[in-house]
């Protein structure tokens, strides 16, 4: 079902993104420990991967690991770095069967040499120039760092005289932005929680938000339509009056 109705929407050109919030509290309702719940995370990451890619859409990008998050559990951080490069591992494969192009942004540094290389190897990897889906996945990214980075690299370029402070508009900002997506049409948050979490926050300013309860562990190909067919029925203004 979730098929046939994907077929009929038309979401070319659309940058979606998703706050993939609940795998803790799913873990508790399981009886699991918080790493089996990002591991059954993984899993939802593969099949709605597959779905967006079905629906033509332009990007998807996934929040995966905030700035704020550092302040986990030190044992919580380890099993998520473990995973990062197992998902890496195991799921290559399959996105280059699909051309997906597969880019990650945010300050992931700090997870340590094996996690970096092995996403310069799977970006390397899936760097096509005919991807079906672009698929950013933030890592280590906050919204304001990335902002404030921005003003920081423009600073420079208008002292050194590569730019000129007239010149700074908003196409201007988005190059400096590390997140690899100008406009945002459409996030969607797991989880229950109605809130942004420091994720894409410049690309935000006409971007359609949907909330819902379901925990991250439970999302479906099929709510995950159920989305985007509500996106598509959305009148969108841009602040001018249509009527
Ligand atoms: C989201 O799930 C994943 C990350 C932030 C890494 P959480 O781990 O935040 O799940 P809850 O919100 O505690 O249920
Ligand atoms: C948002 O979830 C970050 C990610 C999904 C990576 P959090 O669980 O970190 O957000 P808060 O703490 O509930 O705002
Ligand atoms: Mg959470």
């Amino acid at each position: 079902m979730a098929e046939n109705k994907q077929s009929t929407l038309n979401l070319s050109g659309i940058n979606a993104a998703i706050i993939m919030d609940g795998n803790g509290r799913w873990a508790k309702k399981n009886a699991l420990n918080v790493t089996s719940g990002h591991e059954k995370g993984v899993d939802v990451v593969r099949q709605i991967v597959e779905s967006a890619a079905k629906a033509q859409i332009e990007s998807l990008s996934l929040y995966a690991f905030s700035t704020e998050n550092w302040s986990r559990p030190k044992k919580e951080i380890l099993g998520i770095k473990k995973l990062i490069i197992s998902a890496i591992d195991s799921q290559v494969p399959e996105l280059i069967d699909q051309k997906v192009r597969l880019n990650f942004f945010g300050d992931y540094a700090s997870f340590g040499d094996e996690v970096v290389s092995a996403i310069g190897q799977a970006e390397s990897a899936t760097a096509f120039e005919d991807s079906r889906l672009k698929l950013n996945i933030a890592l280590g990214y906050g919204g304001r760092a990335d902002i404030i980075e921005a003003t920081k690299l423009i600073s420079n370029d208008i002292k050194l005289e590569k730019l000129s402070a007239e010149d700074v508009s908003n196409e201007t900002f988005f190059k400096y932005l590390k997140a690899p997506i100008n406009e945002l049409d459409l996030l969607i948050r797991t989880g229950g929680d109605h809130r942004i979490s420091n994720f894409l926050l410049y690309h935000l300013a006409y971007t359609e938000i949907q909330f819902t309860n379901t925990l991250w562990p439970d999302f479906t190909e099929e709510e995950f339509v159920k989305c985007l067919e509500a996106f598509s029925n959305t009148e969108r203004r841009f602040g001018k009056r249509t009527d």
